[in-house]
């Protein structure tokens, strides 16, 4: 199986996430930005939702006209605490789906993701997924995730970010050749503290302002 990889470079999501990237942007700022980044990104990982035509009436004349064919709603995964910042955005697009939560850490010297927290809608195995963080740096949170989420059976999962490290691609797509990833950009490398360069600095951090 080729693992897929797709680069969303709308020019308007470049350049939002090179305002990102810039040290000085402030928190309100970044916050903003991730959340019209989330709303574009998940405009372009939902192309491919399937359309049915229904009979409507228009001030003119009767049409069959496309309308979002899934019955059940997508579920989307944020990965704490930086995913939220992502969902936000993404809800504003899809306001009626459902919403999950996964709590992992980083341990401090190894970069394994432990789970601290866990709330998933009851029915996951009849939904398509789309498990969101802003940073796949190691790829060791996303696969944590993704087993996780697996276990449960869904019809389909997608993993979101707004960058991404080749080597936590790479990670990613040894333990998850079938689930695609979208990203706005992919960077150079991975620093020897598992941040990407040249990157964004801690996602988490600049979102709320803690450091
Ligand atoms: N997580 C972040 O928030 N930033 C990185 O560069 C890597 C992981």
């Amino acid at each position: 199986m080729t693992a897929q990889v797709t680069v969303i470079d709308h020019p308007f999501v470049q350049h939002k996430l090179t305002l990102m990237r810039q040290f000085d942007t402030s928190t309100a700022k970044f916050r903003q930005l991730m959340k019209e980044v989330g709303m574009l990104l998940a405009y372009e990982v939902t192309r491919d939702l399937p359309l049915k035509y229904e009979p409507i009436k228009t001030p003119i004349a009767p049409m069959n006209a496309p309308m979002l064919a899934s019955e059940k709603k997508m579920v989307v995964v944020s990965i704490m605490r930086a995913g939220q910042g992502l969902l936000d955005g993404i809800l504003e697009l899809m306001p009626s789906a459902r919403v999950g939560h996964i709590g992992l850490y980083r341990d401090p010297s190894t970069y394994v993701a432990i789970e601290y927290y866990l709330k998933l809608p009851h029915d996951v195995e009849h939904r398509d997924i789309l498990v969101v963080d802003p940073m796949l740096a190691t790829g060791n949170s996303a696969i944590a995730a993704v087993d996780r989420i697996k276990e449960l059976g869904p019809v389909s999962i997608k993993f979101l970010c707004l960058l991404a490290a080749p080597e936590g691609m790479k990670h990613f797509h040894e333990h998850h050749p079938d689930v695609p990833i979208y990203t706005a950009a992919v960077d150079e490398k991975l620093d020897e503290h598992g941040y990407i360069v040249p990157g964004l600095g801690d996602a988490g951090d600049r979102l709320y302002g803690t450091k």
